[in-house]
């Protein structure tokens, strides 16, 4: 009543001072601009400089008919910085007001609800601070209302539901700092609500019953916030609309029951996240009533306990259920096969027994298959050959018995195997070793394996970690192993692993752990890996090693329980007394020599005209030894003929030409006659028909494209047995050689970063929206971003990019297949790389512009973090973004603050004027790439949106 009657006299007073407003909207124009900070070129900068033209032609603004009011104000991200003016509120014709996207600080002014004729507000993604003014209780006629992505504290204000009449559609307060409980009572009437969005606040409380009256609600938000007491059941019963219902991270308890039966009247539901609540009770029955156009179910993280009822199988559109992390019992019913959409399935960390049904083979889309962390018996099934879309299987601390399935080797797009903690027994089979397409991370370790391993495990060249510990594995280690040139981590510890090391494990080129502790290895430790650039952590304790050995940067640690080994540089080590007294010649220039010496026996097949010795010691480095590893395989494959200038150029495709090396192929530099500088690509390594397709693509593509941050190409070199694409060379290297710098110091800071991403998002948004053919890169990472002298970002390497159709681009939001796949060589190989790849599971290999945004949000978490999305240990076998996502909202701070130590420090004028800038960059940037990571392709943004976003830091940065 009090609050009724403050609005009416305010509403006179407004209404009162109608004519003195009317004496100029341009004046009032002018004066909101002199609160905003002008850099040259933006919107407000042109409002000043035309003077002459009328206020009603100036960016941004729409005006009625008459040309003397303002009804519409639209600066949304235009780069702008400053305060609202409360000046905003003599343009009292405002109908919509949208100054969203931008860097305004400070509150939002009170005078904005004076604005009686406001149907948009939007003030989102702004550095607003403070309280939401009670006053905005004033705007009866508001329909849409944003403020998400501020700021803002305090209460909502009662006022905002509860006016009288409301007519708000569309409220979005997500991601701010909000507390208190959602004012709404039995006398408010919020009608006309389709969209309440609060994530990520700190609103507690009850959901208020009021909320039942807004039956057109058709996307409810909660997720992160402290909400509390049963599941909203009398509420979601009346909501016949609802398609969206997240409430996840909250503390609601008790039980589903009730919930679900409310929700059986919501016929066009499609995504229900309740994960990470106190949720208890058994999962009901009446789940199989829920709406048959449920798309994605997460249960994870509370107390469910009992069995998973069989006909939750009646939800034949889910192609996402997550019932981890709960007290579940019972067997994996087999009624789950029949959802023949089901693309992820999340069982882990339970206590499910019983067997794994054999019918989960026919599951065709099937992407994941998490059942980790239960008690789980009997053997694998042996029926996984046609899961073609399988990319990760999580089988690990189970109670699983029985040999490897052979039929695994099928699974041609298998990511990630771990049965690690289990009861396996047998050899590894060597039908195993087809699973030459397992791509990252295979992990059997902890179980009763046994016999020799199989050379076939060398087929094994795109693993990139590999853990057999804790086995009986027995034999020598084969030399083959040298072959996974893939591979960073190999742990081949406990086991019972005899004879000598290979020395062909130590070349390997990108190998930074090695463990072969508790083994009955015996023999010299080979050179190779004292001389490895990459190692950082071996173990070679508790074995019989014998000799001499000078590892500078290990201590005895490494070596115990290895009484023959001596050193005279590990500290702790017995020293070797007779090899030190016989030989004149210190140690280390021993081993230089002898390094000096095996290198040049690899390399003078190579190097042509090479004279300085130097020079050869230069190119020991990772890129030249992976040369020399397939030096053997390339010679045989493809005979030398190439074009005479491209050999003068690189000299003969001399190593110590190379400065690259990628799925498809060598990049070399080279000095064309000229003197231009040039990188060459040579196209090689795969089937000779995938090097004729992704060859002839990328031509097609470049020839057609040309921009400033895609790379260009000078010409082309094409013989049926050599193909190459020559292209400028860019001297400052790619991306992944600044965030991973060789000698670990980091020079590239923050603002350069930024400014290289809005390169490459600028690129992007040429491929997807500009390019004569729209084309989706599909291979986006560090490695194929180029830096020009600069600093300037290129994007580079097409090889797999594929023609995106315009009608492929707009799939269905629920991820049915929609048209043919288009049939391509790369058929059976997944777009992308491993880390980047988009996780449309069931969809295969399709490109698409969506697919790029994932990359590129995973591009943006990997900058942020400087952790590398394949890093599998740093993630516990989940992935970056959703090691981030875990982090998000309440737990981010410690993410940022390392950011902020990684780089360098930079400072600008932009950074002196707001020393919280970067930390609030950070903070944006984060939430970009876990919005362009989301699983649901449809709901990412696209590059027009992200390029946006980030041109406006880059420029704000640089102002
Ligand atoms: C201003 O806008 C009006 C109406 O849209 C248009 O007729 C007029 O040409 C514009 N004037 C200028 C200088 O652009
Ligand atoms: C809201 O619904 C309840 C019954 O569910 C009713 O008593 C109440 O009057 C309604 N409120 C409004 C404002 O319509
Ligand atoms: C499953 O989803 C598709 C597409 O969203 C829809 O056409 C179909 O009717 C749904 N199936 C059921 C049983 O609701
Ligand atoms: C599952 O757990 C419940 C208690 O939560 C227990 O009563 C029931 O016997 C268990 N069932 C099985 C098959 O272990």
């Amino acid at each position: 009543m009090i609050s009724f009657f403050i609005f009416l006299v305010l509403f006179s007073i407004v209404s009162g001072d109608e004519n003195a407003r009317n004496f100029n909207d341009r004046a009032s124009l002018l004066t909101f601009a002199s609160r905003v900070t002008s850099d040259p070129g933006n919107v407000l900068h042109s409002w000043n400089n035309s003077s002459q033209l009328h206020f009603c032609n100036w960016t941004g603004i729409t005006c009625n008919e008459n040309r003397d009011s303002v009804l519409e104000l639209d600066l949304s991200g235009a780069s702008l910085h400053g305060t609202i003016s409360p000046v905003i509120s003599r343009l009292t014709r405002l109908t919509v007001l949208d100054l969203s996207r931008n860097f305004f600080e400070g509150g939002i002014p009170k005078e904005i609800g004076y604005l009686s004729g406001l149907k948009q507000l939007s003030l989102s993604s702004n550095l607003l601070r403070g309280r939401i003014p009670f006053e905005l209780g004033f705007l009866r006629g508001l329909q849409y209302l944003d403020m998400g992505s501020n700021k803002l504290e305090g209460d909502i204000p009662l006022g905002l539901f509860c006016n009288g009449s409301s007519s708000l559609d569309y409220v979005d307060i997500s991601n701010n700092s909000i507390s208190g409980n959602i004012p709404l009572n039995e006398e408010c009437d919020v009608k006309e609500l389709r969209f309440l969005l609060l994530w990520s606040n700190k609103l507690t409380g009850r959901v208020p019953r009021a909320l039942a009256n807004s039956t057109k609600l058709k996307w409810l938000d909660f997720e992160s916030n402290f909400f509390e007491g049963e599941l909203p059941f009398e509420i979601v019963k009346n909501l016949s609309k609802l398609q969206f219902v997240y409430l996840s991270y909250n503390r609601f308890s008790g039980p589903l029951e009730r919930f679900f039966s409310g929700l059986t009247n919501s016929p066009h539901l499609q995504e229900l996240e309740l994960a990470g609540n106190r949720l208890s009770g058994k999962i009901p029955d009446i789940i199989g009533n829920l709406s048959r156009s449920l798309v994605q179910l997460h249960l994870d993280d509370n107390q469910i306990s009992g069995a998973i009822p069989p006909n939750i199988s009646n939800l034949l559109n889910l192609t996402l259920l997550n019932l981890s992390s709960n007290s579940l019992n019972g067997t994996i019913p087999k009624e789950l096969c029949q959802m023949a959409k089901l693309e992820r399935l999340y069982i882990s960390n339970n206590s499910l027994s019983g067997e794994i049904p054999l019918c989960f083979g026919n599951v065709s889309k099937l992407g994941l298959l998490d059942l980790s962390k239960n008690r789980l018996s009997s053997s694998i099934p042996d029926t996984f050959s046609s899961l073609s879309q399988l990319r990760r299987l999580l089988l690990h601390n189970n109670r699983f018995v029985g040999t490897i399935p052979t039929s695994l080797a099928q699974c041609v797009n298998l990511e990630i195997l771990d049965l690690s903690h289990n009861h396996i027994s047998g050899s590894i089979p060597t039908e195993f070793a087809r699973l030459s397409t397992l791509k990252l991370y295979l992990n059997i370790s902890y179980n009763h394996l046994n016999g020799p391993l199989p050379s076939e495990l060398s087929k094994m060249n795109m693993v990139l970690a590999m853990d057999l510990s804790s086995n009986n594995f027995s034999g020598p280690i084969p030399t083959q192993l040298g072959s996974c040139i893939a591979l960073e981590l190999l742990n081949l510890s406990r086991n019972a692993f005899q004879g000598q090391l290979p020395s062909s494990i130590g070349k390997l080129p990108f190998l930074e752990t090695f463990d072969v502790s508790w083994n009955r290895l015996s023999g010299k430790i080979p050179e190779s890996f004292q001389t490895s650039a990459t190692l950082k952590l071996l173990n070679f304790s508790f074995n019989n090693f014998s000799g001499n050995v000078s590892f500078p940067f290990l201590q005895i640690d490494s070596f115990l329980g290895n009484p023959e080994l001596c050193s005279s540089s590990v500290l702790g080590m017995s020293i070797c007394k007779n090899n030190t007294k016989k030989h004149f010649i210190p140690l280390p220039v021993l081993l230089t020599v002898l390094g000096i010496a095996t290198l040049l026996m690899f390399l003078v097949p190579l190097v042509f005209k090479s004279k300085s010795k130097r020079k050869i010691v230069k190119m020991f480095s990772r890129r030249s030894s992976m040369y020399e590893e397939d030096d053997e395989r390339k010679e045989q494959n493809y005979p030398k003929i190439s074009h005479q200038e491209l050999m003068e150029a690189t000299g003969g495709f001399k190593s110590s030409s190379l400065i690259g090396s990628g799925r498809f192929g060598q990049v070399y530099k080279g000095i064309l006659k000229d003197n231009t500088k040039i990188a060459v690509k040579v196209i090689s390594y795969v089937k000779a028909e995938e090097i004729t397709a992704s060859f002839n693509k990328e031509c097609e593509v470049l020839k057609n494209i040309r921009h400033r941050n895609l790379i260009r190409i000078i010409t082309i070199c094409s013989r049926p047995d050599f193909k190459a694409l020559v292209l400028p060379l860019m001297q400052n290297g790619s991306l992944e050689d600044h965030l991973y710098p060789r000698g670990g110091v980091i020079h590239v800071n923050l603002v350069q970063l930024v400014s290289i991403l809005s390169d490459v998002a600028e690129g992007l948004v040429y491929l997807h929206h500009y390019a004569p053919v729209k084309v989706a890169h599909c291979d986006l990472k560090p490695s194929n971003i180029l830096l020009d002298d600069d600093m300037h970002a290129v994007l580079s390497d097409f090889g797999i990019a594929k023609l995106v159709k315009e009608e492929v681009e707009k799939f269905p939001v629920a991820g049915g297949v929609s048209g043919s796949p288009s049939a391509s060589s790369t058929d059976g190989l997944l777009c992308g790389s491993i880390g980047y790849i988009a996780p449309e599971y069931g969809m295969g290999r399709r490109a698409s512009s969506q697919g790029d945004v994932y990359s590129f949000g995973v591009l943006l978490l990997e900058m942020v973090t400087r952790k590398r999305p394949t890093d599998v240990f740093c993630y516990e076998n989940s992935s970056l973004h959703e090691w981030v996502k875990t982090h998000y909202p309440h737990k981010l701070e410690p993410i940022i603050k390392q950011t902020l130590l990684n780089y360098p420090l930079v400072t600008t004028n932009a950074t002196s004027r707001n020393p919280n800038l970067l930390h609030d960059m950070v903070l944006e940037l984060i939430e970009l790439g876990l919005i362009c990571t989301q699983n649901n392709p449809s709901t990412r943004p696209t590059m027009l949106d992200v390029a946006h976003e980030i041109a406006t830091w880059k420029e704000y940065l640089n102002s």
